[in-house]
């Protein structure tokens, strides 16, 4: 339904005519006809599907070309730039091609950079006039932030766009050519991401830009810890650059007024609170909802989750610290990134006050990872760990928390990692309506063998090997394998880390670490396929769902149904 609606919204435009003189038909072909191609392409258009703030609920048509020109454009300077991409870009025809189209100065083009001057915006040498786009499709307020000036390095911060289509559009506008000496000649150093970190390339990238990955699954679980260059990344925007020595920690909310911490504040006034937690996107194993009916949203596979020792202060402590007393309104407590989008606005989510002052609910205020500081992917110098919580609240590169009687009005908390029935759709789907996303459901899923492996008969055995875990702290206390579809079933071995028994008996009730599993097993006779199953019980006794289909949602999160895996068995 979202292409749909998509869809329709484009159509729309397209009947929408503006005053400007229509382009050359076999040049500038009508906005509806580029609605189609676009509504083609499988719903790339719009707000893009993974970048900041591109989740949720469907634009509007104004929205979708406000992102499609201020926002949503993307991969076209930056390294993602695909042959098509390629193509498109050197393919944008003025309307009128034979016509020289007058040169413009970057100081003629920054004049016209309001409704009432105009909104020219350049890029790749070329000048657009979208001022009649604007005044027509009022909420186009990032567009604003691009007039008079270079729209690459917007479309550079939300990198993940199909550009062909979104050049056409553009091309629309051209009005003329920017001067040879203002074009810009470094379009990297206005790219966002430009100073994201370096990242270890066994990872299996779902989109660059910003940088979003995971493990392969044949290593996910050879540790009990993930080793940090190995821990998959959940990144909404570029990476912010920290200075620990100037970072500050601000605290509002409290009946004492604000209280601001620096990074040696956190390190010397508080007793270090080491916690082993393992953190899960809500868009873990999205693909084999995509399998069942396209979702919105990066295409996760098995591996986005892992597990790491993390340590810094309690959250509670620190909150005691800055005046926090019993008995006030607050209800929630809410973190802020210090990641921003073109607008300012910066990653947030909120979690219960309840569980930030839970001495067993052991939110940390992170700044270690795995016995060394806090990598840049994962939130340096400090992001908060709310163990046996969505990874979606685990707030890095934390630079406010706010105590507030209600939750947190990020886009992140509201209109994003909520779950809803399989019959809603972008068109019914009222954000407003359902929780955000806190616990997660019990999860589990086959690492080894990989689908579609080819086990040696002669061997005579299979072994399966997995990672199973539940949010809330609820220990998983059984996981089941079944080697021929469901019909029969065997009990896994559950591994914790090797000597340590905490981690296999955890408190009750604490259970923050995932816990690994094996079987091993004699292959099935008389057959040359099987089809492996896992499906895991937690200490509340939830059990995963058998299929996918019934738990769909529009949004893909929430994907915990048995995990299956066929491979073939050799002959010889
Ligand atoms: N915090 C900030 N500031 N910005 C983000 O984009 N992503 C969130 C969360 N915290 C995010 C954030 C999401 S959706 C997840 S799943 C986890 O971080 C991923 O954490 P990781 O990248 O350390 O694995």
């Amino acid at each position: 339904m979202l292409l749909f609606r998509q869809c329709r919204g484009l159509a729309r435009v397209g009947l929408l005519q503006t005053h400007r003189p229509p382009p050359p038909k076999q040049l500038v072909p009508p906005l509806s006809v580029w609605a189609g191609g676009l509504c083609a392409r499988g719903g790339s258009g719009g707000r893009h599907d993974s970048g900041a703030r591109d989740h949720g609920h469907p634009p509007d048509w104004r929205h979708l070309f406000a992102a499609v020109l201020a926002g949503g454009g993307a991969v076209l300077v930056h390294g993602l730039l695909g042959s098509q991409a390629q193509q498109a870009a050197t393919d944008v025809q003025p309307p009128g091609k034979n016509l020289p189209l007058p040169i413009y100065t970057q100081e003629e083009v920054a004049k016209h950079h309001s409704s009432a001057k105009g909104v020219w915006v350049t890029y790749k040498g070329g000048v657009y006039d979208i001022t009649e786009f604007v005044s027509l499709h009022p909420g186009g307020d990032k567009i604003l932030l691009a007039a008079g000036g270079a729209l690459e390095p917007f479309w550079a911060l939300y990198a993940v766009h199909n550009q062909e289509h979104v050049l056409e559009i553009l091309s629309q506008y051209k009005v003329g050519e920017l001067r040879e000496e203002d074009r810009m000649l470094d379009s990297s150093s206005l790219d966002p991401y430009a100073k994201d970190p370096p990242r270890h390339p066994v990872l299996s990238v779902n989109s660059q830009k910003p940088f979003n990955a995971e493990p392969p699954t044949e290593i996910l679980t050879d540790n009990f810890i993930t080793p940090s260059a190995f821990f998959f990344k959940r990144n909404h925007l570029p990476v912010p650059q920290v200075d620990p020595s100037v970072y500050r920690l601000e605290i509002q909310g409290l009946p004492g007024g604000t209280v601001s911490l620096s990074l040696e504040d956190l390190k010397s006034l508080f007793p270090k609170h080491i916690v082993t937690a393992t953190l899960q996107c809500a868009g873990n194993r999205r693909s084999e909802m995509n399998q069942v009916k396209q979702v919105k949203g990066l295409n996760w596979g098995i591996a986005a989750i892992s597990n790491a020792t993390w340590a810094g202060p309690r959250l509670r402590d620190v909150l005691l610290y800055a005046g926090y007393k019993s008995g006030g309104k607050a209800q929630h407590v809410h973190f802020e990134g210090l990641d921003k989008d073109v607008t300012g606005t910066t990653y947030g989510a909120s979690i219960p006050l309840g569980k930030a002052l839970s001495e067993e609910g052991d939110v940390i205020l992170a700044y270690e990872m795995n016995g060394e500081e806090l990598p840049a992917d994962h939130g340096f110098p400090v992001r908060v760990v709310v163990p046996g919580v969505v990874g979606a609240r685990n707030v890095k590169w934390l630079g406010k928390i706010v105590l507030s009687e209600v939750e947190s009005s990020s886009h992140w908390q509201q209109n994003d990692y909520k779950g809803f029935s399989p019959g809603t759709d972008w068109d019914t789907v009222d954000f407003k309506s359902a929780p955000a996303i806190q616990e997660l459901p019990v999860q589990s899923a086959i690492t080894w063998p990989a689908e579609g492996a080819v086990l040696d008969h002669s061997l005579g055995e299979v072994t399966v090997k997995g990672y199973a875990w539940s949010g809330g702290g609820r220990e998983i206390v059984r996981v089941d394998v079944s080697l021929d579809g469901g019909k029969t079933w065997q009990v896994a071995k559950l591994q914790g880390r090797e000597g340590e028994a905490s981690d296999l008996s955890p408190q009750p009730g604490r259970a923050w670490a995932w816990k690994l599993w094996e079987l091993s097993a004699p292959l099935p006779t008389g057959t040359q396929e099987l089809e492996i199953i896992c499906k895991a019980v937690d200490s509340s006794y939830n059990v995963q769902p058998d299929s996918v289909a019934p738990i769909w949602n529009l949004r893909g999160v929430l994907s915990n149904a048995w995990h299956r895996v066929k491979v073939k068995i050799s002959e010889h």
